[in-house]
């Protein structure tokens, strides 16, 4: 079965693609490497053994994108990764956020009306929560994301489902919570050219590539003080993407689910858990905090598990210890 896959040389695209490979799905690559770079592809043959087919292709261009779904008639689905993803970037640059990000599905939800392609995996995420009004945050939970990220992530999914009814498309969207860690191997991992994100930073603390984590405040209503999120190992949540494959072979219509384990982590237990994988303290201060952040954001996982069988495996031991090891064997990324 051929699944088309945008984003697909990015940092979960790449996870995915080893799970969907070991399932012996046949793969459609596309991807424009504004933010990733063909290495990834590369390794993901390597772990799997398998060769996967590649397009180098911007979604904001209708035709080069159309150029695919010419030349790979039978898309049995499509799994849908390609955006931007930086909050902070985002508020700076709403206008390169909604084109890139709602333009580039658009086109690709009018090349699977026109070419008959009726099943869809989309790569949402928990900024659509916003700042949830109940924690926990269940999947009916109010949609209101607060930066332009967000709300574009929002859109693509509104998008989606009005086009699924018109259309009779089967749909699964993933909210994701944090996805963190890398595959076991330390061939794959996330690759930021500068880290927003709390845990690639912290690893390139601990690498000695940056001084110190910015604790971002410690005076929120939490345990300890410093903020609580729901992390999930990134090959966890590769494995929802081929549960979600298998859930539209077996169903038609549209189901949405949280992705996350329901167990929260402070930063500070996050950067104490790092500190234990590298065998070093990883160095911190405590700093202001950070605009539109919240205390804590975590998935209520019922819905997932009881619906659509899906349980999160690996702790949080595994998601440091192989973030470690994908930092340590690549100090410069897939560029050395
Ligand atoms: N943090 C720090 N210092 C840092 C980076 C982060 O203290 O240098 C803290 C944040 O304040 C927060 C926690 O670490 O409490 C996690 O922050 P991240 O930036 O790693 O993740 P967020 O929860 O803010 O956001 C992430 C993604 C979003 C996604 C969201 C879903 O960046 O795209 O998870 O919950 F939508």
């Amino acid at each position: 079965m051929k699944i088309l896959i945008t984003g697909g040389a990015g940092y979960i695209a790449s996870h995915t693609n080893v799970e969907l490979l070991k399932e012996n799905y046949e793969l459609v690559l596309v991807d424009n490497f504004c933010n990733s770079v063909y290495e990834s592809v590369k390794r993901v043959e390597e772990i799997s053994g398998k060769k996967v087919k590649f397009y180098e292709a911007d979604l904001k261009n209708y035709s080069e994108l159309e150029k695919v779904f010419e030349a790979e008639k039978d898309i049995y689905a499509v799994i849908h990764f390609a955006a931007l993803k930086a909050v902070g970037e985002s508020v700076e640059k709403p206008l390169e956020y909604y084109e890139n990000n709602i333009s580039g599905s658009l086109n690709l939800y009018k090349c699977m009306k026109k070419y008959g392609v009726k099943n869809f995996v989309f790569s949402s995420s928990a900024t659509v929560y916003g700042d949830p009004e109940e924690v926990p945050v269940k999947e009916t939970a109010r949609i209101g994301a607060t930066n332009p990220y967000g709300h574009t992530k929002a859109m693509m999914e509104q998008i989606l489902l009005d086009s699924a009814k018109a259309h009779g498309w089967n749909v699964v969207i993933l909210r994701y919570f944090n996805p963190v860690g890398a595959h076991e191997s330390g061939l794959i991992g996330e690759d930021p050219e500068y880290p927003n994100n709390l845990l690639p930073f912290v690893s390139q603390v601990a690498a000695g590539i940056r001084e110190k984590v910015v604790v971002f405040g410690d005076d929120w209503n939490t345990p300890d003080g410093t903020g609580v999120r729901d992390y999930i190992h990134v090959v966890d949540l590769a494995k929802a993407h081929v549960k979600a494959i298998e859930k539209l072979k077996n169903n038609q219509g549209t189901f949405i689910y949280n992705i996350g384990t329901g167990r929260g982590y402070s930063v500070i237990e996050m950067i104490d858990a790092f500190s234990k994988a590298c065998g070093h303290k990883v160095p911190y201060v405590i700093g202001q905090r950070r605009s539109g952040d919240v205390a804590t954001v975590l998935a209520d996982p019922a819905k997932s598990i009881k619906e659509f069988g899906y349980i999160a495996e690996l702790g949080l031991e595994d998601m440091v210890n192989s973030a470690w090891k994908w930092q340590s064997l690549n100090p410069k990324g897939y560029k050395g």
